[in-house]
């Protein structure tokens, strides 16, 4: 059922003469340049006057060209903004937004001009995982594949053919077929993936790409006392798993161990605090987080950097039943801490509690938990950035920067005791719901779990998702977060001799 295209990415110095079964795609900048081959310069003034193409980013034209020697060029112009707003990010969704228009056209192959920068590598990493994303496919149910074309090669042009750059299109190919994955699993109906599947397409990807797996299943959490997790699962059919998965290269640099937690809701109804509406469908995707996790997991084991890193999921289905947890209960927590139910829909911090003691129970130094957490932070933040919660200003400007450079913008927002009346609760320790805004209830909650452990919260839940398509994206999950964690813990510092 995966429908991520194989795509083969190359790189070479020159434009080849015009193939019928390839489209030559070229960046334009709103100055009207190209910042590249000047041979192109004529073909570019013609298209900006004739079809009134400014440049503007998220744009694209696309046309029959007759070059020079009167032969016919399919030329994808992609609009790229200001010369000076250039970033890896602009040429990330200009390589995505090409792929996808190109197979619209039934083309194959794409010859793609790196603009010339100063940071070609950075640039040229960004255009290959581009490629990649832009090769994802949603409709992984449909039956009707009559055109259903998709790009096989993308050929990046661009003058450095240095080792470096060479890898650093390996590894953005590595880290956006891991988002791919990511998506694949977070856009799978409810029913196709309960906890147990998810706990099993882990370990298969486990062995493939050689992560230890250590999983709990229902009868583990219970004996261990992770009644969030447990509480949680209670009322469905499908028992719920805990996911556990390690990277631990020989040659790590220090016994410093990270843990990336991710929410693994693998649907949720609200429970007994049913949802309603027409929206419902889409906590589908409520285990986007942990979907999130286990893509990081699944790169980093190929790039190979020298950081032990450790994933968890709790993954569990929010049903309704007779054996349903009710608002009023009170669940203890692995932590040892008692918390009342208010709203059985604040699901996903009663399983990421658990999530976040059990990472500290096995020696966790950092921890970055992702989670589709809460409505009201896209009413704060909408699906442009996720909200970032944190105990430690250092993690967190490290957290932030990755996310920049991944081009996954995040804003940090409060953590604080201010908003403790949001968690306090007469009859247990803490409470999980205490009134709008939500987001920071709920963030304040988990710092009581992470406590002196540098810690970062990622409220994906505006970002993990696109509403509607996009030039560069297909209407659903977004796979946000695995190359954030990815750029994290893969920076040239932590890098080994890794990819050959
Ligand atoms: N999974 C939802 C949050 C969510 C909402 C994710 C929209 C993606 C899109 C979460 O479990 C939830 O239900 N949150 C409620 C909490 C409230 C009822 C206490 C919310 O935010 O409305
Ligand atoms: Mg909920
Ligand atoms: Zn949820």
């Amino acid at each position: 059922m995966n429908k991520s295209r194989e795509v083969e990415i190359e790189v070479t110095s020159t434009i080849p003469a015009p193939e019928s079964g390839s489209a030559l795609c070229l960046c334009v900048f709103e100055d009207g340049s190209l910042i590249a081959n000047t041979e192109f310069d004529g073909l570019l003034k013609s298209a900006m006057r004739n079809n009134g193409f400014k440049g503007e980013v998220e744009t694209i034209s696309f046309f029959h060209a007759v070059t020079g020697d009167n032969d016919m060029r399919r030329v994808c112009l992609i609009g790229c903004g200001a010369v000076k707003d250039l970033t890896p990010h602009v040429l990330r969704r200009a390589a995505a937004s090409a792929v996808r228009r190109v197979a619209a056209a039934g083309i194959r192959h794409i010859h793609f001009v790196l603009p010339q920068s100063p940071d070609e590598i950075r640039m040229a990493r960004a255009v290959s995982e581009g490629a990649i994303l832009g090769s994802y496919d949603g409709g992984l149910f449909k039956n009707d594949v009559s055109d259903d074309v998709h790009v096989e090669r993308f050929t990046i042009v661009c003058d450095d053919s240095s080792d470096g750059l060479r890898r650093a299109v390996l590894e953005g190919r590595i880290v956006s077929e891991s988002a791919n994955w990511t998506r694949m699993l977070s856009d799978m109906p409810g029913r196709d993936l309960p906890p147990q599947e998810f706990a099993r397409r882990a370990a298969e990807m486990a062995e493939e790409f050689g992560l230890t797996v250590e999983s709990l299943d229902v009868g583990q959490i219970q004996e261990r006392g992770m009644g969030g997790l447990l509480g949680v699962g209670k009322g469905s059919d499908q028992p719920p798993a805990l996911i556990v998965l390690r990277y631990e290269p020989d040659d790590a640099d220090t016994d410093d161990l990270w843990a990336f937690v991710g929410k693994g809701i693998t649907f949720d109804t609200g429970g007994i605090s049913l949802k309603h509406g027409p929206d419902m469908y889409e906590m589908k995707a409520d285990m986007a987080g942990g979907a999130a996790v286990l893509g990081a997991m699944r790169a980093i084991a190929a790039i190979k950097p020298r950081q032990k890193v450790i994933g968890i999921v709790p993954a569990a289905e929010n049903m309704p039943s007779g054996r349903a947890i009710k608002p009023g209960d009170v669940i203890k927590t692995l932590a040892g801490y008692t918390i009342e139910v208010v709203d059985t829909d604040a699901e996903g911090r009663l399983v990421l509690v658990d999530g976040i003691a059990y990472a500290k129970q096995l020696g966790a130094s950092r921890i970055v938990d992702l989670a589709t957490l809460t409505g009201s932070i896209i009413v704060a933040l909408g699906d442009h950035r996720s909200g970032l919660f944190s105990n430690n200003d250092e993690w967190a400007n490290q957290v932030t920067a990755a996310a920049d450079r991944a081009g996954e913008p995040v804003w940090r927002m409060p953590v604080s005791d201010d908003y403790k009346k949001r968690i306090e609760s007469e009859v247990a320790d803490f409470k999980n719901y205490g009134g709008r805004p939500d987001a920071t209830g709920a963030a304040l909650l988990l710092s009581k779990f992470a406590l002196e452990t540098p810690w970062v919260h990622l409220d994906i839940a505006g970002t993990s998702w696109y509403d509607e398509s996009q030039p560069y994206a297909p209407k659903g999950s977004s796979g946000t977060g695995v190359r954030t964690l990815v750029e994290l813990v893969c920076s040239p510092s932590n890098r080994s001799s890794g990819l050959t």
